[in-house]
């Protein structure tokens, strides 16, 4: 429409007059995926943070995203259009029960998914994100125990990868990929039968995945536990024509753009992350004109946090 289009063009401009970026996550609505300069998962839009020589981040994403860049870049600076746009993932652990769990474990080396929150970062070793998991922990001594957090789906995912047995899982769950459900899986299954399968490793179904697979019910070569940015390289290369995926559904725009000719079925048509989608095209204008919302880390706790996310970085 012609104001979806005025928005757009008084976006380009702002960008230029503000030298500013827009990094953009794969489940981000279809208009913000279309006016991103980086789209990607959560490595990829960390590595593009580094990277980047503009002065202005604008993360379309959610909180603990902004955070990371912010973090990572202390002399940029990092906006949020929407402060609302968290993250179910992120709040199931607090510093305070880190702080706990690891009394309870001393010596453990603590592992944090990506979607944790500063204070929680400062209290880990080592972040890792879906698409480097399995490698930090590979990377980790095999006699040392670990703690891992938050994900409980990715948590017995990466435990099964690495066969790691002193490896501690905290329950917590994204309410989006829990709730993608086997059952599901397997009634779409039933009615795609030539369809490969791509599954996000936060789903509810992850690991009941990898367990078909093992008793032959799903064929192997068909399924795939990957990231949402290998995922949509895996949509790419692979000669198959139909996929069924396991994940939010933002990235599905994404998927169908790449590959016109391919189709592509949600396992769940209400998986539908509502922070990610907070981020709209009058948000992204209003946060490049008034500077808002400035996402800050205090210095004591990003120096800490900041390790941990620099070997999420290098590995993998
Ligand atoms: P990735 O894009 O890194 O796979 O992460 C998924 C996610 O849920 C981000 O919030
Ligand atoms: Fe968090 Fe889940 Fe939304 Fe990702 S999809 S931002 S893990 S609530």
């Amino acid at each position: 429409t012609e104001m979806k289009s005025r928005l757009i063009e008084e976006i380009q401009e702002w960008k230029i007059k503000r030298n500013a970026v827009l990094l953009a996550h794969n489940y981000e609505l279809p208009e913000i995926q279309d006016i991103a300069d980086v789209l990607g998962d959560s490595l990829a839009l960390a590595r593009a943070a580094v990277t980047t020589d503009a002065e202005v981040i604008v993360f379309c994403g959610v909180h603990f995203m902004a955070e990371t860049a912010a973090i990572l870049n202390p002399e940029k600076t990092v906006l949020l259009p929407d402060l609302e746009a968290g993250c179910s993932l992120a709040d199931s652990i607090t510093a305070s029960q880190l702080r706990e769990w690891k009394a309870q474990h001393p010596g453990a080396v603590v592992v944090a998914y990506v979607n944790t929150t500063a204070d929680v970062k400062a209290e880990s070793d080592y972040c890792c994100t879906s698409s480097n998991a399995v490698d930090i922990v590979r990377s980790i001594q095999e006699d040392q125990e670990i703690l891992f957090l938050p994900d409980m789906f990715l948590g017995s995912f990466v435990k099964k990868e690495t066969g790691r047995e002193n490896m501690h899982i905290w329950m917590g769950e994204c309410h989006v990929h829990a709730g993608i459900a086997p059952h599901q899986v397997e009634t779409v299954i039933t009615q795609y039968p030539e369809a490969e399968l791509l599954v996000h490793p936060e789903c509810g179904c992850s690991t009941s995945s990898m367990y078909l697979m093992s008793e032959g019910v799903l064929p192997e070569e068909k399924t795939h536990i990957l990231s949402t940015g290998n995922m949509l390289k895996h949509s790419k290369t692979s000669s198959a024509t139909e996929f069924i995926v396991a994940t939010e559904v933002g990235i599905i725009h994404q998927m169908e753009k790449q590959n016109p000719d391919k189709r592509f079925i949600p396992a769940n048509r209400e998986a539908i992350c509502p922070f990610m989608k907070m981020i709209t095209l009058e948000k992204v204008l209003a946060a490049l004109k008034e500077n808002k919302h400035v996402i800050t880390v205090p210095p004591e706790t990003a120096k800490k946090a900041k390790l941990a996310i620099d070997r999420m970085i290098s590995i993998g």
